[in-house]
């Protein structure tokens, strides 16, 4: 059932370069245009307001990036409990997006149903397509992850992202922003992923052997900017989930408004950055982390890891990817340090204490 692996997560974690690359057989032709279902239409959309719990939310909030930069839509995102008791002013001409894996999250379901009827349309992203939350809504994106054991959510993340990554291409479009020839090319960059993800899935030997020092300490933070800014969260959420390290993820750009406080040589601080236009900034906060000896862990490519490498106490080198998508790639090595870390520490990797797969109450 596990398919040779010791546990669930890692059979998902490993998983990933083919359920990423059958997501996007299903929605593209021939990897060369979109093939998404004709109601998905953002012409006359004003907002699209994204809405989940957990993971999915940090998928949101990537998406909400990708669906301002590529396509001009203004995007919010929320997550579930808070949605919809804040009396949230939703724009009849807009759009509302409910991500969840299960389909079944008490509180994303209760969203959905109070969005229902106030705004133009209601789409899931769902991967149990038999769902509440699919069968509810006006239209159902599958992500087509398959079955997600591990109460730790990687391939479903992934997978999310991957379709969240898809409708921004599709709004830039349909809003004029892109060009079918600019989307095309888009899609042939997103359809290098899955041998990236390969690639950074041969990082695990490498992982394995830092998670073997993170497994001591007390508290981790990890750093991003941009859409590494919700990969920092996930990172933090995965390491929590499963190894019971307390763990945050912030904006670097924070660093200075509060959380440096916390830094000392005990601390190990893990910063994603990519070598994009923000890497620069990137640096520069890690640097005031090293400053107040920091132990840093980079996760960078080979062109960062050359810039910036010097003096941190480790570092992880992927491949290199287009900044756009390197969400989608970067989510892998925090999964892989969340499993390793609890690998180390020997706790329950698939069956965390006091957490549910599916939470089906408030
Ligand atoms: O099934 P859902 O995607 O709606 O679940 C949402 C969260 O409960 C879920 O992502 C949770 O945060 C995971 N355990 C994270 O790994």
């Amino acid at each position: 059932e596990k398919g040779g692996y010791k546990h669930f997560m890692a059979k998902e974690i490993a998983e990933q370069p083919l359920v990423i690359a059958d997501a996007l057989r299903h929605y593209t032709g021939g990897g060369q245009s979109l093939r998404l279902p004709e109601e998905l239409d953002f012409a006359s959309i004003d907002r699209v307001t994204l809405v989940a719990c957990g993971t999915g939310s940090y998928a949101c909030h990537v998406a909400k990036y990708w669906f301002e930069q590529i396509a001009g839509l203004p995007a919010e995102i929320d997550i579930a409990s808070e949605f919809r008791y804040r009396d949230p002013v939703l724009s009849p001409a807009s759009m509302a997006v409910f991500v969840s894996q299960s389909g079944e999250t008490a509180d994303t379901l209760a969203a959905l149903r109070y969005a229902t009827g106030k705004v133009a349309q209601v789409v899931s992203v769902v991967n149990v397509p038999t769902s509440s939350i699919a069968r509810e809504a006006d239209l159902a994106l599958p992500i087509l992850a398959g079955v997600e054991v591990g109460v730790a959510s990687t391939k479903a993340f992934t997978c999310q992202l991957t379709v969240l990554a898809l409708m921004a291409l599709k709004a830039g479009l349909d809003r004029g922003r892109l060009t079918p020839e600019a989307v095309a090319k888009q899609l042939a960059v997103l359809g290098t992923l899955p041998g990236l993800m390969s690639a950074t899935l041969g990082l695990s030997d490498a992982v394995a052997q830092v998670a073997t020092d993170l497994a001591k300490a007390q508290d981790i933070l990890f750093l991003g900017r941009g859409t590494m800014f919700p990969l920092a969260m996930e990172g933090a959420l995965k390491l929590k989930e499963i190894s019971y390290i307390h763990a945050e993820g912030y904006a670097s750009g924070e660093l200075k408004h509060g959380p440096i406080a916390l830094i000392d040589a005990q601390v190990p601080v893990i910063v994603l950055a990519p070598k994009d236009g923000l890497f620069e900034k990137t640096v520069s906060n890690m640097q005031e982390v090293m400053a107040r000896n920091g132990k840093v862990l980079l996760l960078s490519d080979a062109a960062g890891i050359a810039e910036a490498g010097a003096g941190t106490w480790k570092t992880l080198t992927l491949p290199q990817v287009d900044p756009l998508w390197a969400p989608i790639l970067y989510a892998l090595p925090a999964q892989l340090l969340a499993y390793h870390t609890a690998i180390a520490k020997g706790t329950d990797v698939d069956q965390p204490r006091n957490l549910a797969k599916s939470v089906t109450v408030e």
